[in-house]
């Protein structure tokens, strides 16, 4: 199904979110649709696909022009969209929650909804339980559920508004594969992202927005400088991080143990100066977020002993960590970090420590103020968290981060940021390592680990790896660390070294 958008507008407020845009994406071909931070695509995929009307302009499916007043009517028309948070029925097991919004509603003949789910899984290569608990899936599986249910309901129109963030290189694998599929039976797929990469390597046209206007649209090959001036108006790129001084031994683990489900971290010794940035590298699922939570107090190690700023911290739940100077920012922003249906202003507020008994007001809004001018956050102190875009909610919840902080934790700090606000977050990060704080952190982006890590702890299949000075690693090594290739167990590397 051909899709044409005419001259469509759409403004929050001031906000002008679209504006007038034209753009043609033809079935049987795999679309980009890239640009920065808050550039509009997830207002322009949510106008095409119902969730949203415009201010302004029509949709045009094969030449017929369509309204949507919700999702279900685009449904009914073919055109279905993954959302970017992804919404879904946790309470729910896989099978209820495929035919959760089918015709038949949950009186639907479940054998051959059953059928249906394992014989569509099966042609994807996408393995789900169907009694099994959505709230038990990876991100990466609620997607690969949210494909199968949409195509389950007839939609020849697929949206996906950045799919790979949070999900494994494996997973991200079946991803393409699928979508190559769905495309060359002749549906039309919109790929939103802002990873020129990713759309270099799946995409056969590749549309940029920047501030809600259409700025071009390109054909496979492409220029990829091109591509970053429509998106940015200038060229950037990512560098490792300038030297930053070391000051004293902040935190010391020895001999953490921690166990879990296809976990078996072992024999990690580490002590982290001031200043220091440790990166954790590995797939998704590979025990990187168990070692963090471990080492914070979120999760109680099996063995060994953990100290920090001088004190045996060992056995220490978060909150004293947190009261001697440690946060811990969680990767799911809108299910661990920011609250749906609180604006900017609370946010800041139950950041802060309480000023006394009675609320000011005033200061509340100038905290607002304050964060959105620092941290350059597109909204208003009374704007919800949900109606931010995700660089945007990311960015408030990097301005909520106490002022004086001695250890941060982070789990995926610029997940799903665009490469303008990676740099700037890093930016204010590397500010922090200045004046004196230590940073962990995790990520599944080899250049975000190689750039701005002074050491890195690589995780394979639930081990860890010794600590390895950044400067001996490039992406290739790394990569093929990440991969098992020459991966040494950390208690293996001890043994080794030890060994007479
Ligand atoms: N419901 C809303 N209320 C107010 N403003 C909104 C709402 N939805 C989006 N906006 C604003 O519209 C602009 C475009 O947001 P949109 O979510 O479309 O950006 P995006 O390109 O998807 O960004 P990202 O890459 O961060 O996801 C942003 O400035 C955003 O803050
Ligand atoms: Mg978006």
């Amino acid at each position: 199904m051909n899709v044409e958008l005419r001259h469509i507008s759409k403004f929050f407020g001031p906000v002008r979110a679209n504006d007038d845009i034209t753009v043609t994406f033809e079935a049987g071909k795999i679309h980009g649709l890239l640009g920065e931070n808050g550039a509009g695509k997830s207002t322009l995929m949510k106008i095409l696909s119902g969730f949203l009307r415009p201010d302004r302009g029509e949709i045009y499916l094969d030449g017929q022009r369509v309204t949507f007043r919700h999702p279900a009517d685009a449904l009914a028309q073919g055109v279905g969209m993954l959302h970017q948070d992804p919404m879904d029925f946790p309470a729910m097991t896989v099978l209820e929650n495929f035919v959760a919004g089918s015709p038949g509603g949950l009186t639907v003949n479940r054998r051959e909804a059953r059928k249906a789910l394992q014989e569509l899984g099966e042609q994807f290569g996408f393995h789900l339980d169907p009694d099994a608990e959505v709230a038990s899936l990876t991100v990466g599986e609620r997607q690969q559920l949210e494909i199968l249910r949409l195509l389950w309901l007839g939609a020849r129109v697929l949206i996906f508004d950045e799919p790979t963030t949070g999900i494994s290189a494996q997973q991200k694998e079946r991803l393409f594969e699928a979508l190559r599929r769905l495309a060359a039976e002749g549906r039309t797929i919109i790929f939103v992202t802002h990873k020129l990469y990713e759309v270099e390597e799946l995409c056969h046209t590749a549309t940029v927005l920047r501030q809600g206007k259409l700025m071009g649209r390109r054909t496979a090959p492409y220029d990829l400088d091109e591509l970053v001036q429509l998106m940015f108006g200038r060229v950037l790129k990512m560098e490792r991080k300038p030297p930053i001084p070391l000051g004293e031994t902040i935190y010391r683990v020895e001999n953490l143990v921690v166990e879990a489900p296809r976990v078996n971290i072992r024999g990690v010794y580490l002590e982290v100066r001031r200043g220091e940035v440790i990166g954790l590298a590995g797939m998704e699922g590979s025990g990187q977020r168990h070692l963090l939570q471990a080492c914070a107090g979120l999760l109680r190690p099996s063995e060994g002993r953990i100290w920090f700023k001088g004190q045996d911290m060992t056995g220490r739940s978060y909150l004293d960590f947190y009261r001697e100077g440690v946060t811990y920012l969680p990767a799911t922003r809108m299910e661990e970090g920011l609250l749906p249906g609180m604006d900017i202003t609370q946010h800041l507020l139950l950041s802060r420590p309480a000023q006394g008994f009675f609320l000011d007001n005033h200061w509340a809004n100038g905290l607002a103020q304050e964060a959105i001018s620092e941290f350059r956050i597109r909204g208003r102190p009374d704007t919800v968290a949900e109606a931010l875009s995700g660089g945007n909610q990311q960015r408030l919840l990097l301005s909520m981060l106490r002022p004086k902080l001695d250890l941060i934790f982070m789990e995926h700090p610029t997940r799903g940021l665009d490469m303008e606000s990676t740099l700037w977050v890093w930016e204010k990060l590397l500010e922090r390592c200045r004046q004196g704080t230590a940073i962990f952190f995790m990520s599944s982006d080899l250049d975000e680990i190689l750039n701005y890590s002074d050491r890195v702890l690589v995780f394979f299949g639930g081990q860890v790896s010794a600590p390895i000075p950044a400067e001996e690693l490039d992406a290739e090594s790394l990569g093929r660390l990440i991969g098992g290739y020459g991966f040494v167990p950390a208690e293996e590397a001890l043994t080794q070294t030890t060994a007479p």
